[in-house]
């Protein structure tokens, strides 16, 4: 594999030049006037999902500088690697394969290409383990004593679960509440325990690694209270989802659906952690939801660069962030149902990309993920939008919108829509004929994405989608995008701290930490 990082390519000089010539002082608004054809240059039609860049400060010439900057890197070279199943997860010496999880079944492959022949008998273990995922939810949703499905999972092991339930809303089967518990303040649990009962509730226990401690912590409390309260048949009522099966029976759990290492946490809403969406929404839907996913593996692994969503995506995104020097994005899904797809990409970014050295250990002399944040829309409006139209710092936003509704009021959609094109043409056209403090800039980026509905596979879509760009700008960076040692840290010192709240020891702490502690303990 040939990878070259970004700022070791010919193409990186020849962006600073463009920046310094042109890129800093774009305007889009100009270069709208000077060329009638930049909507159909700058959107396109992925599978499931339309995009609309040309709402953002670059055109065609610096796209295709950024396209030689892509080609440079090997970035084409390093997706053919994740996609032939080579441990590119070098700190961990793992695959990378959730996509894997979204592929069609052998024997329907075997048919259609030859892609996967490295990786046939996983494919086959992926199929196995869906099939009987797949049964276990249709035998869940038909039984109709079980009325509350309770996840207790963290990171990636509620936050993608979470998030599709919620989009898919109205694909969920009725007589069934879907509760999600990831934190381990007691809180969480103990208000979703006040409204289950162990008769009716199945417990799913979400954790690739099972050592996490804030699910094992709930998971332990959630077995306890069911015993306590009269449960009895815990093959019934709970089911793990885990790589590490041995360590779900040993805790007493002999109802699981395993997956593999090669998928990353924040990858495997794909894979068994998928199962509360499963239920929610069914066989059918679940694989329609891998479906929508697939087609955007297949357009991103055969697409010409040029027209790849997640390859300009990704390529914008490094424009903004080591050129312009944008330091966040902002996503406004304007559609309430999608409303935790920020907190799930935030994850999906800032756990993949936010790294400081590149995959051979060195430290990276330029900037790497974005502060990723955002809030549904319309609601963003009335809050943080200020900012956006007239703060000091620029940042682009990204709009999600899908053009069919799935409600029949009056009014609503349209309103929703037009405020949508409303935010993202103000951003853009700005006002400055008032002055002063009804000054609009404008100028400021957005990219459009639009969905025709909202349905399981537009989703998987959706979210494939943003996975890949992920991909593309950790590749330019060249940087590991699959571990994550940044969260080590705080684990470890958790474990010192948490006896020192019982025994009042501060031997060896900091000041502030021995303050608080002496804080907390009074
Ligand atoms: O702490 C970060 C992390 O390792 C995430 O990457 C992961 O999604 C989450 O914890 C949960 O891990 P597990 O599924 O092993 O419980």
């Amino acid at each position: 594999m040939t990878q070259l990082r970004c700022d070791r390519t010919p193409a990186w000089g020849a962006l600073k030049a463009a920046y310094q010539a042109s890129g800093k002082d774009f305007d889009v608004r100009k270069a709208f006037a000077g060329d009638a054809r930049r909507f159909d240059t700058l959107s396109q039609q992925a599978p499931h999902v339309f995009a609309d860049l040309s709402k953002n400060r670059f055109d065609a010439e610096t796209e295709q500088l950024l396209m030689d900057l892509a080609r440079q890197a090997g970035v084409e070279a390093h997706r053919d690697a994740m996609f032939a199943g080579e441990a590119i997860n070098n700190t961990e010496q793992r695959a990378v394969m959730h996509w894997l999880l979204r592929n069609p079944p052998p024997a329907i492959v075997n048919h259609v290409r030859v892609a996967i022949k490295n990786v046939a008998k996983e494919l086959s273990d992926v199929h196995a383990t869906l099939d009987a995922m797949l049964a276990y939810a249709q035998a869940v949703r038909l039984d109709t004593a079980i009325t509350d499905v309770v996840n207790i999972g963290i990171g990636g092991s509620d936050l993608g679960p979470q998030m599709a339930v919620l989009a898919l809303d109205e694909f969920v089967v009725p007589g069934k509440r879907f509760h999600f518990v990831s934190n381990v303040d007691g809180h969480e649990l103990a208000a979703t325990l006040k409204r289950v009962k162990p008769e009716s509730t199945l417990f799913l226990i979400a954790s690739k690694t099972f050592t996490t401690i804030e699910t094992m912590t709930n998971a332990a409390s959630a077995k306890a209270w069911f015993a306590a309260n009269g449960g009895t048949d815990i093959a019934r009522h709970f089911a793990a989802l885990t790589t590490n099966v041995a360590a779900a029976n040993a805790f007493g759990i002999t109802t699981t659906f395993g997956f593999w290492d090669w998928v990353g946490g924040r990858y495997s809403m794909w894979s068994a952690i998928g199962l509360p969406l499963a239920i929610a929404i069914g066989a059918q839907g679940f694989r329609e939801f891998l479906a929508g996913a697939h087609d955007m593996d297949e357009h991103f692994r055969t697409a010409p660069l040029a027209h790849n969503l997640p390859v300009r995506l990704g390529l914008l995104d490094v424009w903004y962030r080591n050129f312009h020097g944008f330091t966040s994005r902002s996503i406004a899904p304007y559609h309430s149902a999608l409303r935790r797809v920020p907190a799930y990409l935030q994850q999906l970014e800032m756990e993949s990309n936010g790294k400081q050295v590149d995959a051979s250990g060195e430290a990276l002399p330029f900037g790497t993920s974005p502060v990723l944040w955002g809030e549904s829309g319309t609601n963003g409006q009335h809050a943080y939008f200020q900012m956006l139209h007239q703060g000091t710092d620029v940042v682009p936003v990204e709009f999600v919108a899908v053009k069919k509704p799935k409600h029949k009021l009056p009014g609503h959609h349209n309103m929703l829509l037009a405020n949508a094109l409303a935010q993202a043409q103000a951003l853009m056209t700005g006002k400055l004929d008032a002055g002063g403090h009804r000054n609009f800039p404008g100028n400021r980026p957005s990219t459009f994405l639009l969905l025709d509905e909202l349905t399981p596979t537009s989703l998987g879509a959706l979210i494939a989608l943003q996975e890949h760009r992920v991909f593309v700008s950790g590749s330019l960076w060249g940087i590991n995008s699959f571990d994550q040692w940044g969260v080590e840290l705080g684990k470890v010192l958790a474990k010192d701290i948490e006896p020192r709240l019982t025994s009042g020891d501060t031997t060896g702490l900091d000041g502030s930490t021995a303050g608080l502690l002496g804080k907390l303990r009074a």
